[in-house]
């Protein structure tokens, strides 16, 4: 089935950017305009337990924004690998990724939108932080998620206000 022409560009904002355990072809640091990265998703089977859900990001519609991720090339054979892994009220998007030699191609992205059972939706950013500090699931600690993420995206030079602002918080939680 790999023959060099079935291959998609997969846009990465979460642990995909932290954690690409999947064979991928190529990967690049990638935009996607009016979408920002936001903790509003619940987690009852990675980062927390159905009675007790961790946070972890979606996607959610702001006209001009510009979110900063992951793109990965893969073949679709790796979608039915990531589909199962990430049932937890994910769909596929089509989606404009944007790369930074000004090129952009047609790819897929995972979104939590507010319809789907586990969505939690808006809530201030030390009140997330709180949530996350709590919740541990199969995948482990909900902090160990949101740590991984924002070191991450410094290291790709990435800013991102909501994802830093958790950060701090859970850092001045420990003390
Ligand atoms: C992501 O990193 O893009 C992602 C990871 C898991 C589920 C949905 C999106």
């Amino acid at each position: 089935r790999f023959d060099g022409h079935h291959r998609v560009w997969l846009f990465g904002y979460g642990s995909l950017i932290f954690k690409a355990d999947f064979p991928y072809i190529e990967r690049r640091p990638a935009t996607i305009a009016n979408w920002t990265r936001r903790f509003w998703q619940g987690s009852h089977d990675h980062r927390g337990t159905e009675t007790a859900p961790g946070r972890v990001a979606t996607l959610v519609a702001e006209a001009g924004a510009i979110t900063a991720g992951m793109a990965y090339l893969i073949t679709p054979e790796v979608f039915a690998h990531l589909d199962h892994r990430e049932k937890n009220g994910y769909l596929r998007l089509a989606i404009d990724i944007h790369f930074d030699d000004g090129s952009s191609e047609l790819g897929l992205v995972y979104i939590a939108a507010e319809d789907n059972a586990a969505f939690l939706g808006e809530a201030s950013e030390i009140e997330i932080a709180r949530q996350i500090a709590r919740s541990h699931g199969p995948s482990g600690a909900n902090r160990d998620y949101l740590i991984d993420l924002a070191q991450a995206l410094r290291e790709l030079g990435m800013e991102d206000g909501h994802v830093f602002e958790i950060e701090r918080h859970l850092i001045d939680m420990r003390g």
